[in-house]
């Protein structure tokens, strides 16, 4: 029997959301395995406890995955088995008008993911200069018009609403592009921006790949071609043999690397999408820790 089977399993669903993984995975997990879930919504962890209360396999913290180093070994744990992450806001984030994620409808600029941070989105857009908030809107929302996008910003400050936002950005777009809002892309940039959301990957790839056990995964799902990148690279340079002599009397089986990737790039079937539209542009790939 291969011995991690023999283990209690531990596996962390480090995005929980509403719970639609961790419920899968509980499914398939036996009685005595746990299942730690993170997220740093508080609305998200408030469902997390629900779940926890019910089946004692869960346990439910709040807090970032860059962190899930401290919050594991604040739970006596030193490895685990596997960890999900489910990348970007949650439908329920995106949904409710009050938490400011979404130009559809109208809000506070709020966009925090985290409740307890204090950045909101209104205070980063009346508050950040004009420069600033170009170069987040071509970065991070890949927006060829983001100079003039962040200077009709900066004229019609202050703003306070979503609908406020959405209006500044669809006058200040030179043309509309079919079958797609205007806002899109600039709404995308600042909710990355408030929540960190590049850095939070970058750290929680290395965080959540060092907590692995030996053949534990890490499995990743990301929505934005700048994150996507970051896992690729990730896992390439995981898998790849370091640089050596070339005269070392080593076979390529003697070589060890830290990872060894084991699926993906995997998008969603048409099925999958047909149910889920937001599934389109996901991207899944996992990585196994090998030493
Ligand atoms: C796409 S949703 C996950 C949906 C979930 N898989 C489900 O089945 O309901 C992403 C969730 O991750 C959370 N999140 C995003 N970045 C986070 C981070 N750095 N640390 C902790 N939670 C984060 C968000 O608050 C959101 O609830």
């Amino acid at each position: 029997m291969n011995p991690a089977l023999s283990e209690q399993l531990v596996f962390v669903d480090a995005t929980f959301g509403r719970g639609g993984h961790s419920r899968a995975l509980l499914g398939q997990l036996s009685p005595d395995a746990r299942l730690i879930t993170i997220d740093r919504d508080l609305e998200a962890v408030a469902v997390a406890r629900e779940l926890a209360s019910a089946d004692p396999r869960v346990t439910a913290c709040h807090g970032r995955f860059s962190d899930i180093s401290r919050i594991l070994a604040d739970l006596g744990l030193a490895s685990v088995h596997g960890v999900i992450l489910d990348l970007g806001v949650s439908s329920p984030q995106l949904n409710e008008p009050r938490r400011g994620f979404s130009f559809r409808t109208d809000g506070p600029l709020d966009m925090r993911m985290d409740q307890s941070s204090e950045l909101t989105a209104a205070k980063w857009l009346n508050e950040a200069e004009e420069s600033e908030i170009g170069a987040v809107l071509k970065i991070l929302g890949e927006e060829r018009h983001a100079r003039r996008i962040a200077k009709a910003i900066v004229l019609a400050r202050p703003l306070t609403r979503t609908r406020e936002l959405a209006e500044v950005v669809s006058r200040a777009q030179p043309r509309r592009t079919p079958g797609k809002h205007d806002s899109t892309r600039t709404f995308q940039a600042v909710r990355m921006h408030i929540n960190n959301e590049l850095e939070e990957l970058e750290q929680g790839l290395s965080a959540a790949f060092s907590c692995l056990t030996i053949a534990g995964r890490l499995a990743v799902i990301s929505f934005h071609s700048l994150e996507d990148r970051m896992v690729k690279r990730f896992i390439r340079k995981l898998a790849q043999a370091p640089s050596l002599p070339r005269r070392l009397p080593l076979r390529s089986s003697e070589i060890i690397v830290p990872g060894r990737k084991v699926a993906g790039p995997i998008r969603a079937t048409a099925s999958e999408t047909r149910d889920n539209p937001r599934a389109r542009s996901a991207m899944l790939r996992v990585v196994e820790r090998a030493a």
